[in-house]
């Protein structure tokens, strides 16, 4: 098997993207995961802080290492939007592959300062453990909430998108290996329709800084959006919201059509086929195959 930079290196010479997709619940991961197999592309599995807390670090780890083992396949666990250098440090000792570093709400200099000690410990810890850990960070604010939003969150516009100056300045400063930049898009979904996503600066990001770009914020965006952003630097989507709702949706389904139903074996299965249904469409898309 190829390592989680091989394979995004891959991604990025064939002109597609790897799709990252957060979990709160084994139900969602196995939904996940059926997909990916099914069309026979690697996945990488997020827990925010608030969703690793709720499902367990060491849990998680222990599953996606237990099916990447048990079916020697490209599974990756990231600790998706980690706010202090402390919560990164513990989901990379726990075996996380990955973490995104957030800090956009603080100073430049100070949000430097922590992810360069984020990429210094990342870096000790691979070599201690013989594994490769790699390190994201966020420049340029995108909203936080994976939910479905009334408006475009505030602090989010065109003018507050990422220069390719900062971004290269970030990257130069901090080591990063993956940068998610701030180009249209936002986290959540808006309900009169999302911003349209700047290819264009992607581009001009990714000359600037010459690293693997990640969009976050993939709920709600349009095909063609994605089509192109990745076509010019981004190697990773993250969606997040869309899975939610497909999950919540066909289990309140579930629950209503059978009321008196109590066996989670029997009401949660439509719950698992609705994220396998949003993540299979979202691969196809991100990887080329439609
Ligand atoms: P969405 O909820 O908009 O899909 O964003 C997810 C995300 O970027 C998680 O890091």
């Amino acid at each position: 098997m190829k390592t989680y930079k091989e394979y995004i290196l891959e991604a990025d010479k064939k002109g597609i993207a790897m799709g990252h997709f957060n979990i709160s619940n084994l139900e969602a991961l196995h939904g996940i995961y059926n997909a990916a197999k099914k069309l026979g592309v690697p996945i990488i599995i997020g827990l925010s802080e608030g969703e690793e807390e709720f499902f367990g670090k060491n849990e998680a780890v222990a599953v996606v290492r237990a099916l990447r083992a048990r079916d020697n396949y490209p599974i990756f666990l990231n600790a998706d939007h980690h706010y202090s250098f402390e919560a990164v440090k513990n989901s990379l000792d726990a075996g996380f592959d990955s973490a995104v570093i957030d800090l956009v709400k603080l100073p430049l200099e100070e949000n430097i300062k922590i992810t360069k000690q984020c990429v210094e410990y990342a870096r000790e810890l691979s070599k201690k453990e013989n594994r490769e850990i790699l390190i994201e960070a966020e420049l340029g604010f995108i909203g936080s909430s994976s939910k479905i939003l009334d408006k475009i969150p505030d602090g989010v516009s065109e003018a507050t998108m990422t220069t390719p100056e900062d971004a290269k300045h970030f990257v130069d400063e901090t080591g990063i290996d993956l940068l998610a930049p701030s180009i249209g898009n936002v986290h959540g979904m808006v309900k009169s329709g999302n911003p349209r996503l700047h290819p264009e600066r992607v581009k001009d990001i990714r000359k600037a800084t010459g690293i693997p770009l990640v969009l976050h914020g993939g709920s709600g965006s349009m095909d063609e959006d994605f089509i192109a952003c990745i076509k010019e630097g981004v190697d990773i989507v993250h969606i997040n919201t869309e899975i939610r709702v497909a999950f919540t949706k066909a289990l309140r389904k579930a629950l209503n059509d059978s009321p008196e139903e109590i066996t989670p074996y029997k009401y949660l299965p439509p719950a698992v086929d609705a994220v396998e249904k949003v993540v299979e469409a979202r691969l196809k898309l991100f990887s080329g195959m439609k």
